[in-house]
């Protein structure tokens, strides 16, 4: 099944050394505590930046991509580390998306369109959505997917991971899961992995 993927869990924060500090906490206590704090800074500045976004909406629009048909592309300057776009569609269920895709496959959708939340939830942009549903594949992007939660509610939030120019297409890793039926990636990158699963 191909899903676009989330490719920052939360759980990932960097990790820290507790050397040269002369708390009596052990070590690992003193760590935990450490990512907890780092956790709930990030968490504070994803919301603060995901309320911004709301009031104001980066100026991006879609266009033909020589990665692949239609892509999105930066209509302004965007600096590193900004939330760029949220990936908007239905929230549906694992058996849903399975009936869907299968549909969608019927139909000749030949895009994917499902991102996966987690285990049980999935994003379809298929037939509604805003303008991420173009964002492209690359093996070397500008952005990437993670995924925040906002009042209990879990949303997919497309970053930039380095700033994007003017006219710069909008781009991330699908982290397509492995198959044996390949997908060719044409991103273009000259760390191209061949194939987007
Ligand atoms: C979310 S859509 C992206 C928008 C799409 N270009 C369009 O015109 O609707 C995802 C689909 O675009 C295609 N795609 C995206 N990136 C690609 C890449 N690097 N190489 C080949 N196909 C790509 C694949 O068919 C993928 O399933
Ligand atoms: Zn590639």
């Amino acid at each position: 099944m191909k899903y676009l993927n989330e490719t920052t869990p939360a759980a990932e924060l960097p990790s820290t050394s507790s050397q040269g500090t002369s708390s009596l906490r052990a070590g690992s206590d003193f760590r935990s505590e450490q990512r907890r704090l780092l956790a709930s800074f990030s968490c504070d500045s994803d919301l603060l930046k995901f309320n911004q976004l709301k009031f104001r909406k980066k100026r991006i629009r879609f266009s033909r991509s020589h990665i692949h048909e239609w892509g999105l592309f930066a209509m302004e300057p965007i600096a590193a580390d900004e939330m760029v776009i949220e990936y908007v569609g239905q929230i549906i269920r694992q058996v849903v998306a399975d009936m869907r895709e299968q549909r969608y496959e019927e139909q000749g959708i030949g895009s994917s369109y499902l991102f996966r939340v987690d285990q049980e939830t999935i994003i379809d942009a298929t037939k509604w959505g805003n303008l991420s549903r173009f964002i492209n594949h690359s093996c070397s992007p500008n952005c990437y997917a993670k995924i925040i939660s906002v009042e209990s509610q879990k949303k997919i939030v497309i970053y930039s991971r380095q700033p994007i120019s003017i006219n710069e297409e909008v781009t991330y890793d699908y982290k397509f899961p492995i198959e044996e039926t390949k997908i060719p990636c044409l991103c273009g990158a000259e760390s191209c992995r061949g194939s987007l699963n």
